[in-house]
């Protein structure tokens, strides 16, 4: 049987020259005849826009939709345009995405380009995805924290009756270059189909302008700036990438004649992404990583070194249409000395508090026996635990409570889900959905030139590379000048909500300005980020909807509160945020109360900062480590109102939890813990009192 699109569609002229297309027909075959298949070649072969398109031809779309899944949302969605425009058909029909609080799909799409925490998130409301005729998981070789989830789950995949027949779900795994024998091996040495690539050499040089003393710090943007204009003077015509750890989006448009482009990209580049016409690399040798930061408890933002491994990919991309050089900027012992043979996979460095709590809704106990493909650390699983238990999402003996269940509904963290469940339960969700919304979208504030230290380097040296007759490619029209007038803009902002609350500052914001006659026109009198705030109002009608669904469950707790607006919001925030809770200890500094006891300090963009000598109490949303650690969005707060919390953050030992991980745990087992802990607890305090006996 043929499918209807197949004689219509004959696909574009230029996919045609993509080295995956000459193996298409054994490619497709490899799918039907295998469940599990590892597919692998070079960035550009043509896996990511073509293999679904030929699968979708080939009719696998009959019995359901083929999901293919990025790390990265800009990706799916990029790589679902392009795919679409090739089919020539519009998009969110037969082909579309998803992605976090964006979905552009409709009841036709049957080709599915989305982000891996959406297909976590679908397997969370069926288990078997139904849905799929085939699942290709991609960039698996840049290992995010869902796509190695997913990795798990997949592996085994539950059969799914469709048209009364019992239907194996296909999985494909596709991958750069690297790792492909580990996960054939995971995946039961299923059979890797490598596309062979058309690579031409590149020349790897590296340059000696950062050695392993600048290994922290900001010298690497000067270094590679420097480099960019060497390469743009004294080599031949062909464009550069230049390889930074800011987050600004590429510019695909080819250059004017005459011109050398030059693209400023993060990590982003260096696999999902491709840019034709690229033959010079520098590359930093730097990216930003959220790392788990175990002194202050919290997933931090840290620029580190890359990986030798994420190097090779980056000098990989100057070789697609002509032989190439690769420029590092540092120098050989740096590459020695600095730079991990591998990126640690994210599973091994982020909290995995939100995926444990999906891993516990699908049914999956023993989440320190599940098949991970690289194991992370133990303590990392019964810290996610820890909060869990914390939270109330799961009991002590590590089954999800009737509140878990309606967390893990949220696409937030947890503390931001718990807050906004009190807030429901209270009544009075209209204050707390806003300000969850804002906290879920990048940064609102326009701060013209200030924040990174790279972008006032890079408009200065933009200046020079004009003169010299040349376009640098990056988005930046702030001009310093204006920092102060949009400073004053937003000090009045934060005047207006009180002046002491930037949580209230965010919910008065999202009211003003969706109440204003001309939104777009408020944010940019304001030095408000239109784009941003659009996507907060987005986002907030569609956190409603799962509320306005959940709240019709007959378990929704509900409660009573008298007060103002802002001791409402600051007491449903202190349900979310007292594991972030932080007392004033001396001067202007404060001190958690996690256990941790670490000392921080309120950020200068804070509406609290310079007003810390009345504060007392305050809790805040997340921490930003420089020369100090930070501490931003920030409100004061009244101790009773987590006094009742606090003790929560020290009662569990991570021994019940080491066990309560690994089976199911009896009430007896349960009395027995406990007594020995009161035991336990019982002769600390004994050990304390002779100790203080012998001091006299
Ligand atoms: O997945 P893989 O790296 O193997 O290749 P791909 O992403 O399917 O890219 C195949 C071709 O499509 C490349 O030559 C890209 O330049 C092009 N492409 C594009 O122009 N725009 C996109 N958004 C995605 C791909
Ligand atoms: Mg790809």
């Amino acid at each position: 049987m043929t499918n209807p699109e197949e004689s219509s569609w004959t696909g574009d002229v230029e996919s045609k020259l993509l080295p995956i297309y000459q193996h298409r027909h054994k490619l497709i075959e490899a799918v039907k005849e295998n469940q599990f298949l590892v597919v692998t070649g070079e960035t550009g072969s043509g896996k990511t826009t073509q293999l679904p398109q030929y699968l979708y031809k080939a009719g696998l779309c009959r019995d359901g939709k083929i999901g293919l899944t990025q790390p990265r949302r800009v990706a799916a969605i990029t790589v679902a345009q392009r795919v679409s425009q090739e089919m020539g058909v519009s998009l969110g029909h037969q082909v579309g995405y998803q992605v976090r609080f964006d979905d552009c799909t409709t009841k036709d799409t049957l080709v599915k380009y989305m982000t891996d925490g959406c297909m976590l998130r679908e397997i969370l409301t069926d288990r078997s995805l139904r849905q799929y005729s085939v699942v290709i998981l991609d960039e698996v070789h840049e290992r995010s924290l869902n796509t190695d989830i997913l990795l798990g789950l997949l592996k085994k995949t539950p059969s799914r009756g469709c048209h009364g027949r019992t239907l194996p779900l296909k999985v494909v795994v596709m991958s750069a270059t690297l790792e492909t024998d580990k996960l054939s091996v995971f995946l039961g040495d299923c059979p890797v189909f490598a596309i062979p690539g058309r690579t031409y050499p590149v020349k790897e040089l590296f340059c000696n302008l950062i050695g392993p003393k600048e290994k922290e710090g900001s010298a690497y943007v000067k270094a590679v700036v420097k480099m960019a204009l060497d390469v743009h003077t004294n080599e031949a015509a062909g464009d550069i990438l230049v390889f930074l750890t800011d987050q600004q989006k590429q510019i695909f448009q080819p250059a004017p004649a005459g011109v050398r482009k030059c693209v400023v990209a993060t990590n982003i580049a260096a696999t999902s992404l491709t840019i034709n016409g690229v033959r010079y690399i520098v590359d930093s040798g730097f990216v930003k990583q959220l790392n788990h930061n175990s002194r202050v408890g919290l997933d931090i933002l840290d620029v580190v070194p890359i990986s030798k491994s994420e190097a090779q990919q980056r000098a990989g991309r100057a070789g697609r249409t002509s032989p190439g050089k690769c420029f590092r900027i540092y120098n050989k012992e740096f590459w020695e000395k600095c730079m991990p043979e591998y990126t640690v996979p994210e599973i091994q460095r982020t909290s995995l508090t939100s995926v444990i709590l999906t891993l516990k809704c699908l049914g999956v106990h023993d989440v320190i026996r599940f098949p991970y493909l690289d194991h992370p650390e133990e303590r990392f699983i019964l810290d996610a635990l820890k909060k869990l238990y914390q939270f109330d999402a799961i009991d002590r003996k590590g089954n999800v409570t009737t509140l878990g269940r309606l967390m893990v509904e949220f696409p937030l963290p947890p503390g931001l889900t718990r807050a906004l469940l009190k807030s429901a339960a209270l009544g009075c969700e209209e204050v707390m959905l806003p300000v969850a919304a804002m906290l879920s979208v990048e940064n609102i504030f326009i701060r013209p030139g200030c924040h990174f230290s790279n972008r006032t380097v890079i408009t200065v040296i933009t200046t020079i590379l004009i003169t010299v007759h040349t376009f640098l490619y990056f988005v930046h029209k702030g001009l310093p000048e204006k920092q102060k007038e949009a400073e004053i803009m937003h000090r009045e902002l934060a005047a207006r909500a009180g002046g002491s609350n930037d949580f209230l500052m965010l919910l008065c914001i999202f009211e003003k300005c969706r109440a204003s006659e001309n939104p777009s026109a408020w944010s940019k009198d304001h030095w408000i980020h239109w784009r941003a705030l659009k996507s907060a109002f987005s986002v907030e009608t569609q956190l409603k909807e799962i509320l306005f669904r959940l709240k019709q469950r007959k378990d929704f707790p509900q409660e009573t509160f008298k007060g103002s607006k802002s001791e409402l919001l600051r007491q449903c925030l202190c349900q979310g945020y007292f594991t972030n809770v932080a007392r004033r200890s001396f001067g202007k500094a404060f001190c958690t109360m996690d256990g941790h006891g670490s000392t921080v300090h309120i950020h200068p963009s804070s509406s609290l900062f310079g007003q810390e000598a009345q504060l007392d109490w305050i809790i805040f949303h997340d921490v930003l480590v420089t020369s100090r650690v930070y501490v931003r969005t920030v409100c004061p707060i009244r101790y009773d109102w987590v006094e009742g919390l606090l003790p929560k953050l020290h009662e569990i030992d991570v021994y019940d939890l080491s066990n309560v991980a690994r089976e199911e745990v009896t009430d007896e087992e349960m009395a027995r813990w406990e007594k020995k802990r009161v035991a336990q607890k019982q002769m600390e305090t004994n050990e304390d009192a002779s100790k203080k006996l012998e001091k006299r």
